[in-house]
């Protein structure tokens, strides 16, 4: 499988008809592609090998009916699948699952002539009800509530019985608020006339103390029958254990607000990554696949093979989780974050470990390591783990100035690491990659570069 790097339902030249067509390979979504006359076009849904029926409407296509399966195909179980947006690949069994995005990140490598023998991907033991994190949407839908995730690209409700990516008690709480809000005549907010109560609802687990935070975003502080709301769903849904009023009034596409008020429980739950406990409240970054993500970073870990008189440098550290972790290896570790509420949840997380031998400060990592560079600071090892936008070039250019002996690249996006692979690269030699499958179901993946710095004079090594 090679990809073609297009996302792509448009045609505009061809109206509303019916046509057949034969997937010749994938893109880089997931998507099936095909050829029409003389173009290439994309569809969910459909794998190589496989012919169907495409319905081509205005700038959409979508697989109408399949002529033929392929053996790869598998039978899916969500109700919503490909209209939500959220998962891409629950059409194909998970061995071409995990083939897909090992070949993904290899193709990235070689868009940028990147030489690097990638080691098998970490599979997932838990394929369904993974996700520590859900958010689901509350509207009005020919006068009655409907709540779920948005349609890609839209503020379309897509509803769905039964979310598979999320736990029976996620999908239970959502319904019930949903019940609940018609029992006691609650409205849903409007986005247009910026009018309504519930917007969105957050609900977040802990795989290890088994706890549930729920976060009822509002769109204004006027909570009508509030204590009444909270009794009956904490009635039905017994096992939640906090829940937090959330005020978003603004327009905007971000869902939390500023304002919160605790309606029940302590207002954040615990969860444990390698023995240190985290604290998770409405707004923390957490990973969120807490059974893929031990795994993720002991892979760090064995990357970076700490002696035990190592300065870190934890760059985009989010609540400090990597450098938390690690701190019992290293003599001492900086962590560099510029959320502030990150950063104040990870000083709690070190104070609550008792892990003395971590700083945290509050900064854009590039202006940050711009400033350590011109100090000539000595961090033996990096460990960055920037959004999927990826990093700067000046941040990059300073790691180099800086010269750490070891680097370890965390990404979630393996086009920009490989684009940021290529100026570490000057300096650096890639000597160990790895993919841990943290979003199953969705074209997302997960890698990790190990990189030595080369001897001033050592050419650099291809593998
Ligand atoms: C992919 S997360 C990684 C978090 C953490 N390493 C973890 O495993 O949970 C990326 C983090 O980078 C932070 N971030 C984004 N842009 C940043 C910047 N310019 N400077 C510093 N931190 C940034 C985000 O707030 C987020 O916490």
């Amino acid at each position: 499988m090679s990809y073609i790097n297009k996302k792509n339902n448009k045609s505009n030249d061809i109206k509303s008809q019916k046509i057949e067509v034969k997937c010749i390979n994938l893109n880089e979504f997931g998507q099936g592609v095909f050829k029409l006359g003389g173009s290439i076009k994309c569809v969910n849904n459909l794998l190589p090998g496989e012919s169907a029926v495409i319905a081509i409407n205005g700038d959409k296509c979508k697989v109408h009916n399949l002529i033929n399966k392929s053996k790869k195909r598998v039978d899916v179980k969500c109700g919503a699948y490909n209209k939500c947006g959220s998962c891409h690949l629950l059409h194909m069994n998970y061995n071409e699952q995990i083939k897909f995005k090992e070949e993904y990140v290899n193709n990235c490598f070689k868009q940028y002539s990147i030489k690097a023998k990638v080691e098998e991907i970490e599979r997932a033991s838990v394929l369904e009800g993974y996700r520590n994190k859900m958010t689901v949407a509350y509207k009005y839908s020919d006068g009655k509530i409907v709540y779920g995730f948005y349609e890609e690209d839209t503020h379309r409700i897509v509803t769905n019985d039964y979310c598979l990516v999320h736990t029976k008690e996620q999908n239970e709480i959502v319904k019930e608020i949903g019940k609940i809000m018609n029992e006691l005549h609650l409205s849903c907010y409007d986005e247009d006339k910026r009018k309504g109560l519930m917007r969105y609802v957050q609900i977040r687990f802990s795989r290890y103390t088994k706890e549930i935070l729920v976060t009822l975003v509002i769109g204004s502080n006027v909570f009508p029958s509030r204590s009444e709301f909270v009794k009956r769903l904490r009635a039905r849904c017994p096992y939640i254990t906090t829940i937090i009023q959330n005020v978003n009034s603004r327009k905007t596409s971000i869902i939390l607000g500023d304002e919160e008020q605790i309606l029940y429980g302590k207002g954040y739950i615990e969860d444990e990554i390698l023995g240190v406990r985290f604290n998770i409240s409405s707004k923390t970054f957490f990973q969120i696949n807490p059974y893929q993500v031990e795994l993720l970073y002991k892979k760090v870990d064995e990357y970076l093979h700490l002696q035990g008189d190592e300065v870190l440098l934890d760059a985009y550290c989010g609540v400090g989780t990597i450098g938390l972790t690690l701190a019992n290896k290293a003599k001492y570790v900086y962590g560099v974050e510029n959320n502030k509420q990150s950063v104040i949840n990870a000083r709690n997380n070190a104070n609550n470990n008792k892990i003395k031998n971590i700083n945290f400060v509050c900064a854009d990592a590039t202006e940050y390591i711009i400033e350590m560079a011109k100090m000539k600071a000595k961090f033996d090892c990096l460990i960055m783990d920037p959004p999927r936008t990826g990093s700067t070039d000046k941040f990059l250019y300073s790691v180099n100035e800086l010269a750490p002996k070891r680097i370890v690249y965390v990404s979630c996006e393996a086009k920009t690491l490989a684009r940021d692979l290529k100026i570490l690269l000057e300096k650096y030699s890639i000597e160990k990659v790895g993919i841990v499958d943290m979003f199953i179901g969705t074209y997302h993946v997960e890698t990790v570069v190990c990189l030595e710095a080369r001897s001033p004079k050592a050419p650099q090594k291809s593998k």
